[in-house]
């Protein structure tokens, strides 16, 4: 069952391209197991999705400092902006069990917000980074 998956560019960082694809992996795990109809496991697999985000932004970011990005602000803000919503929508979840939601934000939002982040800021911090480490 491949309706949730996600088409996004490859970056010019390996290790970029790497958590995108783990991300989605993720994602799609957690709709598949949503539409199963069964709430086991959710709260694991989106603590899980979360750990790894926020994990994957500071890599990104960690990188953007090293190499003197010129717009890490803009870029740190929408990843700010990113887990804010996440560690809210996460939370309201958990404390009113509203899958309809959950769904709805997992399936949409956080797909499309995925698929345009990578092909606009990802895809220019890589390619800068890229540029500036000489690899
Ligand atoms: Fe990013």
């Amino acid at each position: 069952m491949n309706t949730h998956r996600l088409s996004f560019p490859q970056v010019e960082l390996d290790f970029m391209n790497r958590d995108h694809q783990e991300f989605a992996e993720l994602r799609e795990k957690l709709l598949e197991r949503i539409a199963t109809g069964t709430t086991a496991g959710i709260d694991v697999m989106l603590d899980e999705l979360h750990a790894h985000t926020m994990r994957h932004f500071a890599d990104e970011e960690k990188v953007m400092l090293e190499t003197d990005f010129p717009v890490f602000a803009v870029h740190k803000g929408e990843h700010d902006s990113v887990l804010t919503d996440m560690a809210q929508r996460i939370a309201h979840w958990k404390q009113h069990g509203d899958i309809e939601s959950l769904c709805h934000w997992l399936d949409h939002a956080v797909g499309d917000w995925l698929v345009a982040h990578i092909g606009s800021m990802d895809t220019v911090t890589a390619r800068f980074a890229a540029a500036k480490l000489g690899s």
